[in-house]
């Protein structure tokens, strides 16, 4: 029988070293103007990192498809088998062109949670998103007007509307939901990329984020779920089709690009594990330092089972 006081393993704090990995490898890659190199660095070191994790895991959130991604590609099998079968979402370098261009905020992140449990968005790039922190867990409606929402949250976090900071990706799709905040009195941070660590800044008091919304990539909505699940936060999505192909492709797919969906139908478990390494220094995490003969890192490891949010700071030392 199974010995409930035995702790079990925290996946986590060995999928810390894949985002440790991938980020070392983009950040020698950072402000060389060149996208693809940024991520093809940090692809190669977290592919072969990933390896090492005691886990039979299956890429539901991955760089696309196989014929356009060579590692890390959607379908793939990562881990070294041997341990649970799960779910894994990753980003090896989320905010490229941050990378690229030497801009704040580029992280490397990755989530994982029992087998099945990943909402898969398939071809469809974009999600409306709606997040939060645990204070207004359960409180929100992405299906209501943005401005009740706010009130929502400003009520839950005893703020006045005028005090509740939102956070939008700057995208001229999103100009509609940014004058609806600004009616409604709020404040707004913008950000040029990188929608994922936003949204769970949302979740995490003391980042001076309440809320995050807007549309953005799905990959980054299913991440962002992760780790807003570990740090008992909420997220609302709903899949957002750019033009009639992808309205086409959804109903060819059986997606509902109606279905407002829950924190629990991106990840629907309680076991939910979150790592994330800063690439460049932004407003969550201190970006990769190089020292003689090493380097510096940060990150954010998590769990949801336990609530467990720890802080990592690693000196990593080439010899
Ligand atoms: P990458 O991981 O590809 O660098 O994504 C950056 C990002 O800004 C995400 O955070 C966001 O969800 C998505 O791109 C938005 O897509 P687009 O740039 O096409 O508007």
């Amino acid at each position: 029988m199974r010995n409930e006081r035995v702790p079990d393993r925290n996946i986590a704090m060995e999928l810390v070293r894949t985002t440790e990995a991938a980020a070392l490898g983009a950040a020698r890659m950072v402000g060389r103007g060149d996208k693809i190199a940024a991520d093809g660095a940090a692809v190669d070191a977290m592919r072969t990192m990933i390896d090492t994790v005691d886990m039979d895991g299956i890429v539901v959130i991955g760089e696309g498809e196989k014929d356009e991604a060579p590692m890390l590609f959607n379908g793939e099998r990562v881990g070294n088998g041997r341990g649970p079968e799960v779910d894994v979402a990753v980003d090896p370098l989320e905010g490229t062109r941050l990378c690229a261009m030497g801009l704040p905020g580029a992280v490397s992140v990755v989530g994982v949670a029992p087998r099945g449990s990943m909402y898969n968005p398939h071809d469809i790039f974009y999600m409306e998103k709606l997040a939060v922190g645990p204070a207004a867990k359960g409180k929100i409606d992405l299906s209501a007007p943005v401005k009740w929402n706010l009130e929502q949250v400003a009520k839950a976090k005893a703020l006045a509307i005028e005090e509740v900071t939102v956070m939008i990706l700057d995208r001229d799709r999103n100009t509609a939901i940014a004058d609806e905040v600004r009616a409604a009195g709020a404040r707004i941070r913008f950000i040029t990329d990188g929608d994922a660590p936003g949204a769970v800044m949302a979740g995490i008091e003391g980042t001076g984020i309440d809320m995050m919304i807007g549309i953005g990539g799905s990959p980054e909505g299913v991440i962002a779920a992760c780790g807003l699940k570990a740090v008992g936060g909420d997220i609302q999505c709903r899949l957002w089709p750019r033009n009639d192909e992808d309205r086409k492709y959804a109903a060819e797919h059986a997606l509902d690009l109606t279905q407002v969906l829950t924190i629990d139908d991106l990840v629907h478990s309680d076991d939910v594990f979150f790592a994330a390494t800063g690439v460049t220094t932004g407003d969550l995490l201190q970006g990769i330092e190089y020292m003689a003969g090493g380097a510096r890192s940060e990150s954010l490891v998590m769990r949801s089972r336990s609530g467990t949010v720890r802080r990592i700071q690693t000196e990593h030392h080439w010899r």
